[in-house]
């Protein structure tokens, strides 16, 4: 099959990641460039990193980022992990100004689920399907039979008095020491508080933590289905640029 080159940038709270993709079969089409988020994590010095990336790649086409951020029509609403200043930003036009290209921007979580639905565990699969990204927080990504419903944000659903994204995000088991087994009675108490409000039929466990699926996938308790992302820890560049072509209709 002939190859469909994109462009996309995953940005998150410890590390910026950009890469071409191979949009007919999800794949990076060449190396991956990571720095680290800066601190603290304005939109000027994230953008003129994101601008030293794509100048590094040579892309000069629409591309797309994503953001740890509710985004609605371009502009970031919430900003997790980055800094407070994001808040109402138009993040679509300050990316496209410093990359000088159109630049469609989306939820980090939404993108990887895009690319999941794509290329990944995802596929063919209709229903409900969420895909879940465990890594600093919790992100989700909410699809009804392949059609994604943006900025869900179950991350944030309170768990026995908490945020769940504090009880049961990968970076509790680091800060807590958790054990697989401990840290996996977190998770499966998260996903049936989640499983009673949505009922899907699909459960995608992604993040980096995802790598390490056979430590702790076979510990979950829950009535739903749950299968390992894919595409690991480049779901979010894939999807991203795939979000930015379907933009441009290809
Ligand atoms: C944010 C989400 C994001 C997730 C993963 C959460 O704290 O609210 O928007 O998708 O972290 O980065």
């Amino acid at each position: 099959m002939a190859r469909t080159p994109g462009f996309g940038v995953d940005i998150g709270g410890s590390g910026i990641k950009g890469a071409t993709v191979d949009l007919s079969s999800g794949v990076l089409a060449d190396r991956r460039v990571r720095v680290p988020t800066p601190q603290p994590a304005t939109p000027e010095a994230v953008a003129e990193l994101v601008a030293v990336i794509t100048s590094e790649f040579a892309w000069h086409d629409p591309m797309g980022v994503t953001l740890p951020s509710v985004l609605k029509r371009g502009i970031a609403r919430t900003a997790a992990h980055l800094d407070p200043s994001w808040k109402g930003l138009a993040a679509n036009e300050l990316f496209s100004e410093y990359c000088r290209v159109p630049v469609t921007v989306l939820n980090d979580a939404d993108a990887a689920g895009l690319a999941e639905m794509r290329f990944g565990a995802g596929r063919n699969q209709d229903g409900v399907v969420v895909l879940l990204t465990f890594g600093t927080g919790i992100g989700s990504a909410l699809f009804v039979d392949g059609e994604l419903v943006p900025n869900t944000e179950l991350g944030h659903l309170p768990l026995d008095g908490a945020d769940a994204e504090i009880r049961a995000a990968a970076a509790a088991r680091d800060h807590e020491a958790l054990s697989w087994a401990d840290w996996a009675a977190r998770v499966s108490r998260y996903l049936q508080v989640l499983e009673d409000l949505i009922w899907p039929d699909l459960i995608i466990a992604g993040g980096g933590i995802s790598r390490k699926a056979d430590k702790w996938l076979p510990l979950l308790e829950c009535r739903t289905p749950v299968v390992a992302a894919g595409l690991r820890n480049d779901a979010g560049i894939v999807g991203a640029a795939a979000a930015a072509a379907r933009q441009r209709g290809r």
